[in-house]
């Protein structure tokens, strides 16, 4: 027997465990097609392939009743006028919850369901956030200087869709236009109906 039970430190203020099972490291050229603004992601691009945002992911066998949890970090910056943020995906198995607790910095969870419906959560250190089952979910960081820092725990067996993202978005952007984060329409997305 191998699953034994097991501790991880998490400690402040860096907040990086000490240990994890895979670290990920996501760059501007893994977030390509992903930011409204593409002159300035070319731009951005030109000069560095930047670290936008990291997971220390812990992680269990694939089967229901398992647990997978970890920290993302996700680095402060903007692509033109839109914040730093994931790449934000619906789970495979569309029925599973996964929740959020932020430890650190200041940003929004972005969701939205297949059928379109939407809803952004600001969120602080010490709050919690729930992400029922059928909504898509992306992290942004709306702090101009700070990492913006969240602990997550979800279903092993859920599995990432990132491909309808991928295609056209959120329906919602989050950006800034002189006065801090603000939500907008995303040009680029389609009503389900409306998608081919
Ligand atoms: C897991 C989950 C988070 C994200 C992480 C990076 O289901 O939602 O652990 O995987 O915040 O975001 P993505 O996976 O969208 O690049
Ligand atoms: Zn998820």
């Amino acid at each position: 027997m191998d699953n034994l039970p097991y501790t991880a430190l998490i400690k402040f203020p860096d907040i990086i465990p000490e240990h994890c099972d895979e670290h990920i490291v996501r760059r501007l050229t893994s977030m390509r097609g992903q930011f409204a603004d593409q002159p300035a992601y070319e731009q951005l691009l030109s000069n560095e392939d930047m670290l936008l945002y990291e997971v220390y992911a812990f992680i269990q066998p694939e089967v229901d009743g398992e647990l997978d949890s970890g920290i993302s970090i996700i680095h402060p910056g903007k692509v033109g006028q839109e914040y730093f943020m994931t790449k934000g995906h619906f789970h495979s198995i569309l029925d599973t919850a996964e929740v959020y607790y932020c430890m650190k910095g200041k940003g929004v969870m972005v969701m939205e369901t297949p059928e379109g419906d939407w809803n952004v959560k600001d969120l602080n250190p010490g709050m919690l956030l729930y992400v029922p089952p059928r909504w898509a979910h992306r992290s942004v960081n709306t702090s101009d200087s700070e990492d913006f820092v969240i602990f997550y725990v979800y279903p092993a067996h859920a599995g990432h869709d990132y491909g309808t993202i991928e295609t056209q978005g959120f329906r919602k952007l989050i950006v800034d236009q002189g006065s801090g984060p603000q939500i907008v329409d995303n040009p680029r997305w389609l009503a389900p109906e409306d998608r081919k």
